[in-house]
């Protein structure tokens, strides 16, 4: 396991945040988001990689990647894929770090669709509805569980 490093995955149509419904999603954009948390991994000494990808397939290789370099924890907003992707849980079922999920919305407070997650089935700590700084709380979390430099 290597301690300090860290895996930022997030999936479909969020390429478009800050533009894309921004009465559930906000204003910030994803480039804002990961330059945040490559901030605050720097003050900590983390090797972070951010990557967003609107293809299945490909956030899946990029788990592969955090399984082979071995990253101490995946922080995944999986975002449609969520609800639908027996394969993003199956990829995260063969990785041994930790695992947080991450929504920006509250999707208990939204559609029936959105309350089952295939990867909830597989994550230590889930964050959902703290908009964008869902993610910053998940990097905290995964510091305090002893990703260090
Ligand atoms: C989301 C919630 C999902 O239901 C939705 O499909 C998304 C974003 C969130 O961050 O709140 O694209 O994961």
């Amino acid at each position: 396991m290597n301690q300090h490093k860290v895996t930022v995955l997030h999936g479909p149509n969020l390429n478009l945040l800050g533009v894309r419904q921004p009465d559930v999603y906000g204003y910030e954009t994803l480039d804002n988001i990961n330059t945040s948390l490559h901030e605050t991994a720097l003050m900590v000494g983390l090797d972070i990689s951010c990557f967003q990808s609107n293809h299945e397939g490909e956030l899946i290789e990029a788990i592969h990647a955090a399984r082979l370099d071995g990253s101490f924890a995946i922080i995944i907003n999986p975002a449609a894929y969520t609800h639908t992707s027996v394969a993003i849980l199956d990829a995260l079922n063969a990785f041994e770090g930790k695992v947080i999920e991450v929504h920006i919305s509250n999707v208990y407070k939204r559609e029936g669709f959105r309350h089952h997650s295939y990867v909830s089935l597989r994550a230590d700590g889930i964050i959902a509805g703290f908009g964008t700084q869902g993610y910053q709380i998940a990097l905290n979390a995964v510091i305090n569980a002893g990703a260090y430099e």
